[in-house]
Formats: C-alpha cells, structure tokens, sequence
C-alpha cells in the first residue's frame, strides 16, 4: 500500500501545539538524589528505584541489592512515573517475561517503559508494544533480516567498518570513546539495515537519541521536538517505503515492511512506530554495550590481561559485557488481571517493572554477579535481551557487531585506558552512557 506524507501532519500541529512549553512533569521527574539517604535503612515505602537520577550517578547497586533481599516483588505508590511494581530476581524477571497472556506489552495500556512524556505510544505504534496476534505477523515481517545467514553476510562489513574506525582514532591524546567509536559504528550499521548511504547515520543518531528517551531534558527540551521529529522521520522514510514497494522485495527493512504480508498494510502511524523500534532498538543498545564493555576490562584490569594473552576469549567476553552492562535496565508490562507472586497481589491494569538490570545481579542465578569475568561458564545465562515472545531480534546482530569490534581492536592496540569518570545517561531505561574519556597510548 502506497503511503502519503500528509499522515504526518497531525505530528506536526501536535508539536505546535506544544511549542515554548516544557513537560508537565518535567519537575517531577528530575528528582535529585537526597546524599544523605541511605539506601540500606531508607523504608521500603519510600523506595523508588526508577528515579533516573540514581542511573545517571551510579548510585543504583545497592537500592536493587536491598529490594532483592527485602522485598523481591514491591509496590512504590507513588513516584514521577506514577505508582508501579519492581520485579528484580532474576527468576521472578523470567516467569513473567514467559507470561505474555498475563503480562501484556500493550501501548494501550502502558507499553514496555515506565518513562512517559510525552505519550508516545498512539503516534508510533510498535510491535514491541503489542501483543499477539499482531505482534506476531508484524515481527515476522522484518525477522529473516536478522537469521545467522543473513548475519553471516555482514560480518565482513562490519570489520571493514570496524577497522577504519581504529585505524582513525587518535594516539596519545584523551577522546571520547563514546562519540568516536560506538555511536559511529552502531550508527553505519544502522544505516545498512535500512539500505540507505552510511553518511546518513548522523542522521538516524540523532533521531534514535531523540525518540528513545522522551523524558530526558538532556535530549528533548520540550515535546514539540519530540513529535516535528516524528514527522522528520516519516517523512523522510515514506519515499523509500513507496519506492521499494514498487520494486522486487529485498534485504533492507524498509522493502521488509513495505512487502511483509503483516505490514505491506499498515497504516503511516504504524510505519514511523516500527521504524523507530528498529532505529532506536539496536542503537543506544549496541552502543552502550561497546562502550560498558571497555569500561568493564578497565575496572578488571586482571581481566584484560587474559584477554590479551588469550584473544580467542571475545567470544565468551562478548555475552558477558551484554550482561554485565544491560544497556536495557528494565521493559515494563501490565497486568491482564488479577496475579499474585511471592504472597504480594498485582492487580489488573498494575504496571510491573521488570528491572534486567538487577536479575543480571542476582546472585542466586548468577554465580558472583558483581565480577565481570570474561571467561564465565554459561556466559548466555542473562536477561539482557529479555525473554518470551519479545525476545530481541537483534540479539546476534549486537554480539556480532562487538565480536568483530573487539577482535579488530586487539588486533591493533594491546590497551586503551578510560582515563576518566565517565559520563552517564539520564535514564532508568537505557543503561548507558553519554561520554568516556580514553587513551591509546602512543
Ligand atoms: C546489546 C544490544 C541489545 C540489547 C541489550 C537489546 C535488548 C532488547 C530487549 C530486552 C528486548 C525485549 C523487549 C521486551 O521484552 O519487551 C529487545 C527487543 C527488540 N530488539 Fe533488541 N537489544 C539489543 C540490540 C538490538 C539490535 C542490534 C536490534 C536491531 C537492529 C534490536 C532490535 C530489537 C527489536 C526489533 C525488538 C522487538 C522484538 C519484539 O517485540 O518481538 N535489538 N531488545
């Protein structure tokens, strides 16, 4: 079905109408972190461990270790979110990954982030926020782009890619890994996945940072930005999309969607949705794991060094930076009706915070948890990429991407330091991070 920019429109008198105007929780959802709070004696009523303030400081550890211990499923009534439930052992996280007739992924009800403003959830519409059967028809459209074949072809791409990278950074001198390396390789092969020019990818960057993180002041001053760069990227990909729908199907996930028989009839609002799910999914993503990944072999500096004596460890490395970083802290759901776990009572219509970031941490399914060990047996074992029906797509196209990295990087450079605090991202949903300072030695 041919598509029209005129769809696109109605984005932008949404974001006239919100020109010069800030979020209306944005006070709210800035709360500053109390310094003197301590997360082991501050009562459990009052814990809210979705205050992004305590992801863009660190100061998360020990909140997750506490609800682990003391309250494994538990009720905050009220935060800048609004009241939800945070679901933090790794088994419990599982359980209700598996239960997509319970837990629903729904936008009509709440959608898979606990971050709100603004509601985006009726102007892009996505199958990672539906539940069967249109999630179903609508993932199988684009899901052959990401089988081991189709992989297989890129690998040598990306180490091209990868090498040029490396081969143009600075020695000697401090840079920024971040802007450097893992957005402009994330952003190039983004571009590839969609059959557009890699020049474009500064494009696709900035779009990405936008629309994935709504809430965050850093990005989005106010939502009329939000909703003219909705209508930027509709209407930039509603060419392609008539073009290739004339032509043979192809490779790209653009012809994927306009040819898949659970999308080549979908409506303009369902087209931007799902191309900012493929935009913004393995974007902030990958790039954070590229640069957790560094920042995790500085910190064990013991673990670097069987790295370099043994390079043939990136492949169990890999896995273990995914779960050591979880660059997706939490998805959220809601209740379909009425459920109780661990003697507490979810009721229809609750929100459930699925915190992946704390069941990477649990020491009852993961061995040691706060080590980052590079040879860890079962390195699989992790919630990173969730679980269930939604379970990442992208989930081999991530590991490839920082499998060739790293194997061009210990080709070339036998060490690179983080030679200051990083700088981290201002949400409780993308674990990640906005700056790290490094060095290659000269
Ligand atoms: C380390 C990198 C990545 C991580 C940690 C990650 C994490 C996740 C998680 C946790 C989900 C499940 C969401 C849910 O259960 O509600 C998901 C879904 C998804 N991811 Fe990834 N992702 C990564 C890379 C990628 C890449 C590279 C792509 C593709 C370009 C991608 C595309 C998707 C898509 C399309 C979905 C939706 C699947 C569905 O709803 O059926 N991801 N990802």
């Amino acid at each position: 079905m041919k598509q029209s920019k005129e769809a696109y429109r109605a984005y932008r008198e949404k974001a006239a109408e919100y020109v010069g105007s800030r979020h209306t929780s944005r006070r709210r959802l800035r709360v500053p972190v109390d310094p003197d709070l301590d997360p082991a004696t501050i009562p459990l009523t009052h814990l809210n461990v979705a205050n992004p303030q305590l992801f863009k400081e660190d100061l998360i550890w020990p909140y997750f270790k506490r609800l682990r211990e003391e309250a494994p499923v538990h009720y905050c009534a009220d935060s800048q979110y609004g009241a939800y439930w945070s679901v933090t052992k790794f088994d419990d996280i599982l359980a209700i990954d598996a239960d997509h007739q319970t837990f629903s992924s729904e936008f009509a009800t709440g959608g898979v982030t606990i971050q709100g403003t603004p509601a985006s959830g009726e102007f892009m519409p996505m199958f990672i926020q539906m539940d069967p059967p249109r999630h179903d028809e609508q993932r199988a459209a684009v899901a052959p782009r990401f089988a081991p074949t189709r992989l297989a072809e890129l690998e040598s791409v990306i180490r091209e890619r990868a090498g040029a990278i490396l081969d143009g950074l600075p020695r000697g001198e401090t840079f920024d890994w971040v802007e450097h390396v893992s957005k402009d390789l994330t952003g190039q092969m983004l571009a590839t996945l969609l059959g557009i020019a890699v020049e474009e990818r500064h494009r696709l960057i900035a779009w990405s940072d936008i629309l994935g993180n709504p809430d965050n002041p850093e990005l989005v001053a106010s939502p009329d930005i939000f909703y003219n760069t909705l209508a930027d990227v509709g209407e930039y990909f509603i060419d392609l999309w008539n073009e290739r729908a004339d032509q043979e199907p192809g490779f790209d996930l653009i012809s994927m969607l306009a040819h898949g028989e659970g999308t080549r009839d979908m409506g303009p609002r369902e087209f931007v949705g799902n191309l900012v799910l493929l935009i913004t999914g393995g974007n902030d993503t990958t790039r954070n794991s590229i640069s957790g990944g560094l920042l995790a072999l500085n910190q064990f500096p013991e673990q670097y060094n069987k790295l370099r004596n043994d390079p043939g460890l990136v492949r169990n490395m890999v896995p273990e930076i995914i779960r050591w970083q979880t660059p997706l802290a939490h998805m959220a759901r809601t209740a379909n009706r009425d459920v109780e776990i661990r003697g507490q009572n979810i009721r229809a219509g609750d929100r459930v915070i699925l915190w992946y970031i704390s069941g990477n941490r649990d020491p009852d399914a993961i061995p040691d948890p706060d080590r980052f060990k590079i040879d860890r047996e079962n390195a699989r074992h992790h919630l990173s990429f969730g679980f269930g029906i939604h379970r990442c797509l992208g989930n081999r196209l991530a590991e490839l991407q920082l499998r060739v990295l790293w194997e061009e990087i210990l080709r070339r450079y036998p060490v690179i330091e983080v030679t200051g605090e990083p700088e981290r991202v201002n949400s409780c949903m993308f674990h990640g991070f906005t700056r790290m300072p490094v060095r290659i030695p000269a």
